[in-house]
C-alpha cells in the first residue's frame, strides 16, 4: 500500500457529476450481470477483507453491503461496537489504523460525522460512508438508481423532499442536483436545510440544469413532482423488541416536539392532488414507513 493515497466516498460533496453517473451505471450493469451470474464479477474482490464497522444499527445498508462484498468474492468482516476495542481502550486513529493495515477497505456507519472523517483520516483504504449523522450517500445512490431503473432518463424529473431536513436529504439534494433532477424541498419552520449543503447542490445544479426550490410548504413542494419522498420523523414503539425508535437515529426524545412541527407534513394522495403532482407520481422512503409521515394509500396502492 506504500505511496498509496485511498480515495473515500462520505458524501456527494466529495465526487464529481460524472463519477456519480459512472457510480449508477456500474451499478445497473452489475445488477444485469449478477442476474446473468457473470463469473468475472463473483471473482471481482477475491482476496479481498472489507471491514464493516458499524456503531449504530442497521438492516438494509448492512444487508447489502455485507451481500454484495461477499457475492463479489470477498470477505466482509463485520464488527459492531461491542466486537472491537473502539472507545474502550482504543481510539479512532488506533482503530483506524490497524483496521486499514488488514483490510481492502471499510464501510461504516456512524453517529458523529466527524467520526468518519476521522477514521478516513488515518485510514490507508477506502472508507465508505454507510451512513453518518450529516450524511447518508449510500442511500442516495440507490435513490438515484431506482429513478433510473424506472424512468429511464431522468433528466428534468422532479423529486418532491416532504419532511426532515436530514442526513438522507443533504445527499440527495446533491445527487439530484448533479444528475439534473429538479428538486422541492419542504421541511418544517424549526428544521431548514443546511445552507451550505444547499449551497454546493446550487452549484451543481448550475451545470446540469436542475432547479431547486426551497420552502416550508409541501404544496410547493410537490407541484408537477414525479416522485414523493420522505424519510423518518416519527417515533414508534416495537413490543417484539421492547425498543421504542425511531426518529433520525440518536433523536428519540424530541418526539412530542416534533409531532407538533411536523404537522401537515404527512404525505398523502389528498396533498400530491392538491398541489398538482404528476399524474403517475411515485413514492421512496428509505425506511419501513410510520403512517405519521405518510398514509397507507400512498405506500401500499
Ligand atoms: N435505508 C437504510 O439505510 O436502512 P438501514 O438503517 O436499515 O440500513
Ligand atoms: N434519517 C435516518 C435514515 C436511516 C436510514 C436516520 O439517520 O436514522
Amino acid at each position: 500500500k506504500s505511496g498509496y493515497i485511498p480515495r473515500h466516498f462520505l458524501s456527494f460533496a466529495d465526487l464529481a457529476p460524472k463519477e456519480l453517473n459512472r457510480i449508477i451505471s456500474r451499478a445497473i450493469d452489475f445488477k444485469a450481470s449478477a442476474l446473468d451470474s457473470n463469473v468475472a464479477l463473483r471473482l471481482a474482490l477475491r482476496g479481498k477483507t472489507v471491514a464493516m464497522l458499524f456503531s449504530k444499527r442497521s438492516t438494509r445498508t448492512r444487508v447489502s453491503t455485507e451481500g454484495a462484498v461477499s457475492f463479489f468474492g470477498g470477505h466482509p468482516m463485520f464488527l459492531g461496537k461491542e466486537d472491537i476495542q473502539l472507545g474502550t481502550n482504543e481510539s479512532l486513529h488506533d482503530t483506524s489504523v490497524v483496521i486499514s493495515s488488514m483490510t481492502s477497505a471499510i464501510i461504516a456507519r456512524v453517529n458523529r460525522h466527524s467520526d468518519i472523517k476521522n477514521l478516513a483520516k488515518f485510514s490507508s483504504v477506502p472508507v465508505i460512508n454507510a451512513l453518518s449523522d450529516l450524511w447518508h450517500p449510500l442511500q442516495a445512490l440507490a435513490d438515484i438508481m431506482t429513478m433510473k431503473e424506472h424512468f429511464g432518463d431522468v433528466k428534468g424529473r422532479k423529486l418532491a423532499w416532504i419532511g426532515d431536513a436530514n442526513n438522507v436529504l443533504h445527499d440527495l439534494v446533491i445527487a439530484c442536483a448533479m444528475s439534473g433532477i429538479h428538486m422541492g424541498v419542504a421541511t418544517p419552520v424549526n428544521y431548514p436545510l443546511n445552507p451550505e449543503i444547499l449551497k454546493i447542490a446550487q452549484d451543481s445544479a448550475i451545470d446540469s440544469g436542475s432547479k431547486i426550490q426551497v420552502s416550508h410548504d409541501p404544496l410547493i413542494a410537490a407541484a408537477a413532482a414525479d416522485v414523493l419522498v420522505t424519510d423518518t420523523w416519527h417515533h414508534s414503539f416495537f413490543p417484539l423488541t421492547r425498543l421504542t425508535t425511531r426518529i433520525s437515529m440518536g433523536q428519540e426524545m424530541e418526539k412530542e416536539k416534533r409531532l407538533k412541527e411536523f404537522a401537515g407534513f404527512q404525505v398523502t394522495l389528498e396533498l400530491a392532488e392538491k398541489a398538482g403532482a404528476s399524474k403517475n407520481w411515485k413514492f421512496m422512503h428509505c425506511l419501513p414507513r410510520k403512517q405519521e409521515e405518510v398514509t397507507d394509500e400512498v405506500s401500499t396502492p
